[in-house]
């Protein structure tokens, strides 16, 4: 008998059957345990704590009242992913706004929606700022995002907090000293404390506890009690090869960290992103053709770069498995490219899998961050729809894209002929469904 992997109970040839493939797939009960392990992991008997979803993992409405439910707060980092967050169960008051470039109308949309919190990152920023709060004769509570020179040991381009980044200011700088006065002079805001991110996919402490040190230093001058928010960063397993500390360990760890700096703060603060849903989610396939060369085996997937660019934009390593012939031993060595026109969309260079047939189900595992909200729509591929699966139900939050979504917004003169109508016929080769179109 065939086995078939199960998600949340759901089997992924019936996702596949019934939601058409590539398809994004959480599984909610992961989501939500993760977050449980958040929750009762970063607590602390001397000042607060809170933790922000850094939403840019995978916003969708759904996703947003999971954490809205769970009691969690929000990290936004433009218009759009505030407006996403306004729709959700979120409160306005639990959502932060972060980004080294708002707009006028960005600030402009934040103030009038209720948001309170924003993390400033430069002081022309906070003029902007200053201004709004004057008109609208509304509070608003600042955090600097500083930058205190630590860089986490993970690929270069998604390093944020070295000294020459594009985000935050230099703590102690003079650019940090002017916004502090400008806080301190305004009738309307509030210094609500200091924000660093220092990278992600982080496995180790040694990075983070450096930037503490820097953070609790440069707060031991303020007689205030402050909020100290050092970011997101956890790392997750996408291969065999990763093995990242338990989370619980190194959430207990910085607590105690923090703690044992003896420096009186207000609320810590996390903003995990990746942690929270990437191995939680994971992408549905269907294996097409498939082809031979001198030094390597194809097999070629409905998806690819559109809609997980991680591959070919850091060299990032998956795994995976033929979802619908999980008792197969793993036989062959092949490399999964994807249908752009781009020799750089290989997913996997060297995938471990037994013989495959065109028909046939591929899961890529550890997908559910920075897959969907990456994704685009080259070569007019339609973005995938998104799945939620718990206790053996499916529901769609996102609906896979339609050939008329890609047009949606196109201003263009009809042409006088009979309506296009796409086909989607179902085929089976192998043992099951291949999607057309
Ligand atoms: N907070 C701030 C200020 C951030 O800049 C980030 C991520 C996070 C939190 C969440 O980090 P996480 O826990 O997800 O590692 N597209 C890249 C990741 C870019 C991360 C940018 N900032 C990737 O796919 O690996």
């Amino acid at each position: 008998m065939p086995e078939v992997l199960s998600i949340g109970g759901v089997p992924a040839t019936t996702l596949a059957k019934n939601f058409r493939t590539p398809l994004y797939v959480y599984d909610q009960g992961k989501i939500e345990e993760t977050i449980q392990v958040f929750k009762k992991n970063f607590v602390s008997r001397q000042f607060e704590t809170k933790i922000l979803y850094a939403s840019k993992a995978f916003q969708a409405v759904e996703m947003l009242n999971l954490i809205a439910d769970n009691g969690l707060g929000l990290d936004v980092v433009s218009g759009g992913e505030l407006y996403t967050a306004l729709k959700s169960r979120l409160s306005p008051g639990d959502i932060y706004f972060h980004g080294n470039n708002k707009s006028y109308d960005e600030l402009n949309f934040a103030f009038v929606a209720g948001v309170r919190h924003i993390v400033v990152d430069n002081s022309m920023e906070l003029e902007v700022i200053a201004t709004l709060a004057t008109a609208y004769k509304q509070e608003m509570e600042i955090s600097l995002r500083l930058n205190v020179g630590v860089e986490a040991h993970t690929h270069e381009y998604i390093i944020t907090s070295h000294i020459d980044s594009k985000f935050g200011m230099a703590y102690e700088s003079a650019e940090c000293k002017k916004c502090l006065e400008r806080i301190d002079s305004h009738p309307y805001l509030t210094l609500e404390g200091f924000h660093s991110h220092i990278g992600s996919q982080i496995f180790d402490t040694t990075a983070w506890y450096a930037s503490i040190d820097i953070l609790t230093g440069y707060l031991r001058d303020f007689p205030q009690k402050l909020t100290l928010n050092i970011g997101g960063g956890f790392g997750i397993k996408y291969t065999e090869k990763d093995a990242p500390p338990a989370l619980d360990g190194i959430l207990q760890s910085l607590v105690a960290y923090v703690e044992s700096t003896g420096v009186p703060i207000g609320k810590l603060m996390i903003e995990p992103g990746r942690s929270l849903v990437g191995e939680a989610g994971c992408t549905l396939y269907t294996v097409g053709y498939q082809k031979e060369t001198p030094g390597k085996k194809y097999y070629f997937v409905d998806g690819g770069m559109g809609d997980n660019m991680r591959p070919s934009l850091y060299q990032a390593l998956y795994h995976c498995d033929l979802a619908n012939k999980m008792e197969l031993k793993k036989s062959e060595t092949v490399t999964i490219a994807g249908k752009y026109c781009e020799s750089g969309d290989i997913l996997i260079k060297e995938a471990h899998l037994p013989p495959a047939s065109p028909g046939d189900l591929l899961v890529v595992y550890a997908t559910g961050a920075y897959g969907y909200s990456m994704s685009s729509q080259y070569n007019r591929n339609a973005v995938p729809g998104v799945v939620f699966c718990k206790d053996g139900k499916a529901r769609e939050v996102i609906r896979r894209q339609s050939f008329e979504d890609l047009i949606r917004n196109e201003i263009f003169t009809e042409k006088n002929a009979k309506p296009i109508i796409p086909v989607f016929e179902t085929f089976t080769i192998g043992e099951v469904a291949v999607n057309e179109g």
